[in-house]
């Protein structure tokens, strides 16, 4: 498929994860993909499996809590790609804790990667979309597209700064959508119960708090899904495509739950 031919893509937390996968699954649609990350080394490996699909890659190894780096990226990727069409926030970060025990340690580590650092990331690659022209007549200048989190819907046991950040990430992807439009759409998605390694941090952190065997809170939420199975990243890829696409270019403002059921309404 060639639904993103001729874009330049970036996605920030790439490394791995949900982050890899959407990277890869613009590349197969035939962007050009930068793929960003505190882990230069994980950064790496997953522009080379880009490039292996046949388009141009880059990585960047970015600290997305830092205004000055996101900026100095943007201009490196107008620099040598000569424009940003497609821009996903996904670089997060969680720590389970309850709200007696959480640190202004824990809610700063939190939002400054979850919330402060996707609103400067935003801002910054805003300011070089709304420069260029579209790629076709008529078509917005760029799309971005922000990971925020089911647990952004509504408070959250055990994940108080988490849960506020990514209503925070929702709430941004709104004031952005209005300042924006119509030169950019700007949408987000909320994931469920994803197995990648922030989950793996979770139930880890889940059962040492409750004193429960390792992996028995993973077990539960996904007993919990009404499609029955755990989320996979590549679960995330439809959606996140199609934010990307021409096929969403009247959407903007938005935030979807791909959860498998878990969030209704
Ligand atoms: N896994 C889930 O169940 C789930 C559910 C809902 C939402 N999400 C959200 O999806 C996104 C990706 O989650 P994941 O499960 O793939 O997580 P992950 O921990 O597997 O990957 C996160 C990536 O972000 C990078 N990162 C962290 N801090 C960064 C920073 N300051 N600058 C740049 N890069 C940074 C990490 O190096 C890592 O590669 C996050 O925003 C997360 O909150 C995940």
């Amino acid at each position: 498929m060639n639904r993103l031919n001729g874009c330049i893509a970036l996605v920030t937390g790439a490394g791995r994860g949900i982050g890899a996968a959407i990277a890869l699954s613009y590349a197969q649609e035939g962007a050009a993909v930068v793929v960003a990350d505190l882990d230069e080394a994980n950064a790496n490996a997953v522009a080379d499996r880009v490039r292996a699909l046949g388009v141009r890659a880059d990585a960047v190894t970015v600290d997305v809590r830092e205004p000055a780096q996101t900026a100095a990226m943007f201009h490196r990727v107008v620099e040598r790609f000569g424009r940003l069409d497609l821009l996903v926030n996904n670089a997060g970060v969680i720590r389970v804790r309850s709200l007696l025990d959480t640190t202004p340690e824990d809610w700063d580590f939190v939002q400054s990667v979850n919330a402060r650092g996707l609103f400067f990331t935003l801002q910054a690659g805003a300011r070089h979309m709304l420069k260029q022209s579209p790629l076709a007549q008529g078509r917005p200048c760029g799309k971005i597209i922000n990971i925020a989190s089911i647990a952004g819907r509504s408070g959250r046991a055990m994940l108080g700064a988490y849960s506020a950040s990514k209503a925070t990430a929702i709430n941004i992807t709104q004031t952005a959508a209005l300042e924006l439009a119509p030169k950019l759409t700007v949408n987000s998605i909320c994931p469920g119960a994803v197995d990648t390694d922030m989950w793996k941090q979770i139930d880890r952190e889940w059962s040492e708090h409750e004193r429960r065997p390792a992996g028995s809170v993973w077990e539960d939420r996904i007993r919990g899904i009404p499609m029955k199975r755990p989320e996979a990243p590549q679960d995330l890829t439809g959606m996140a495509v199609f934010l990307a696409s021409a096929d969403s270019d009247y959407i903007t403002g938005q935030s979807y739950n791909v959860d498998g059921g878990l969030v209704m309404g």
